[in-house]
């Protein structure tokens, strides 16, 4: 999680009972490798207390009894200045109120008002609260003036109601704070579209075709393109994954139906990189009815299913800027991938050896070889799907600079 792992990050933390899931995620933001300074109200201290946050950070938690020693204004003002982001989560209805209107008596307030870097919140109250209309009026403000927002979700409340109001889960918090901190990437006002996963073809109701393809390393390249600051849309087949946050998802099954949707996002995309894989044949007609094994044994003809990429290449019109596709080979990568390359008219293509215990399909880590257009290869150490994602991110940001200048 290279976007995580050199920053300093700020964390609010304000008197709600979900003060407890603030706990998880400074744990998560400091085993992700940033310099986590938590910051209590007094309230806040009522539910959890500077030990926990000590305990997981390694670093001292601030509470408002730091605002009165000799250091108190180098610590509020310091603390807001060198920080990459400062995340609130939760928020109370009141710290909102707070700092819509710019009042700073604590050091959560103060610390904000000061505050050089982006801020993120995660608001936690009651559904009551949270529609109130003092509550909409002093999001909007805050909205308007560029201050991110994490949730609340609809869920079950302290109070035991259900409803809008509830603070999003620390995961997914933590997303919210890879999207804010790529404001700043090499991808921003880019849209990329990533395809993820193998399809189903159907043979009858309950059967179909498929491969092995897991779908990781597809939503490792669309957080990656995330963290770079890109608008991200994620064409997917049912993995079991989690998607990032801030992605547009787009639930497909089949070959055809992701030909379609990766036609429809291809115009206007900036970016497409096709890490899906496609089945390359298919059932010629599904059964309408399962097929019974009384029937005796089937005869499944097959055809050719479309190539989603050599379609979008050969387009005349809305071929995005850098197309990028994988090779999945299991001999001859080198050969074959640079075949792919120049057959599907491609910008760059990532080869990797499926049968290498270490490489492919199920596992986390990927061995890589890059291969562009203009005839440069570059083979990539073996690396985590993620560390693949952001290196394969950071080529594509680099073709896109060089092809739009
Ligand atoms: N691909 C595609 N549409 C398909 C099949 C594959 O767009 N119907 C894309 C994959 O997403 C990948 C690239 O083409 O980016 C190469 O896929 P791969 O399976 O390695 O190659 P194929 O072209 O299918 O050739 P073969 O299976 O014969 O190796």
């Amino acid at each position: 999680m290279s976007i995580l792992s050199d920053k300093h990050i700020l964390l609010g933390v304000t008197g709600s009972i979900a003060a407890y899931k603030a706990v998880d995620l400074a744990s998560k933001l400091t085993q992700a490798g940033s310099q986590v300074d938590v910051l209590l109200t007094a309230a806040a201290e009522k539910f959890v207390s500077a030990l926990t946050f000590q305990s997981v950070t390694g670093r001292k938690t601030f509470t408002d009894a730091d605002l009165w020693g000799g250091n108190a204004h180098v610590l509020h003002v310091g603390l807001g200045h060198s920080a990459d982001l400062m995340v609130i989560a939760p928020c109370t209805a009141n710290t909102l109120a707070k700092l819509a209107h710019g009042q700073a008596n604590d050091l959560v307030s103060i610390t904000a008002l000061a505050a050089q870097c982006p801020i993120l919140v995660a608001p936690a109250m009651d559904v009551g609260m949270y529609t109130s209309v003092p509550t909409q009026a002093n999001i909007r403000i805050l909205q308007e003036r560029g201050i991110a927002f994490a949730g609340p979700t609809e869920g079950r409340m302290a109070s035991g109601l259900t409803g809008l109001g509830r603070m999003l889960e620390p995961g997914e918090v933590l997303g919210a704070s890879r999207q804010v901190l790529g404001r700043r990437g090499p991808l921003v006002g880019k849209k990329v579209v990533v395809t993820a996963g193998g399809t189903r073809e159907p043979i009858d109701p309950v059967r179909f075709i498929a491969n092995h393809s897991s779908g990781k390393q597809g939503y490792a390249l669309a957080q990656a393109a995330i963290d770079a600051g890109g608008q991200v849309v994620l064409i997917h087949t049912q993995t079991g994954l989690i998607p990032p946050v801030g992605v547009q998802q787009i639930p497909v099954d089949t070959v055809g139906e992701m030909l379609e949707a990766v036609l429809a996002e291809a115009a206007g995309a900036d970016v497409l990189v096709m890490a899906a894989a496609p089945a390359d044949f298919r059932p010629k007609q599904a059964a309408v009815n399962k097929l019974k094994k009384r029937d005796g044994l089937p005869q499944i003809e097959l055809e050719y299913a479309p190539d989603i990429l050599e379609t979008i290449s050969n387009m005349e019109e809305n071929r995005p800027v850098v197309v990028v596709g994988f090779a999945a080979e299991s001999h001859s990568l080198i050969q074959n991938a640079a075949e792919k390359l120049k057959a599907k008219k491609l910008d760059m293509i990532a080869g990797n050896d499926v049968l290498a215990p270490d490489a492919g399909f199920a596992v986390e880590t990927n061995r890589i070889t890059l291969l562009f257009a203009d005839g440069r290869q570059e083979p990539l150490p073996l690396m985590s799907k993620t560390e693949a994602a952001e290196e394969i991110m950071k080529r594509v940001a680099a073709l896109l600079e060089t092809t739009l200048a």
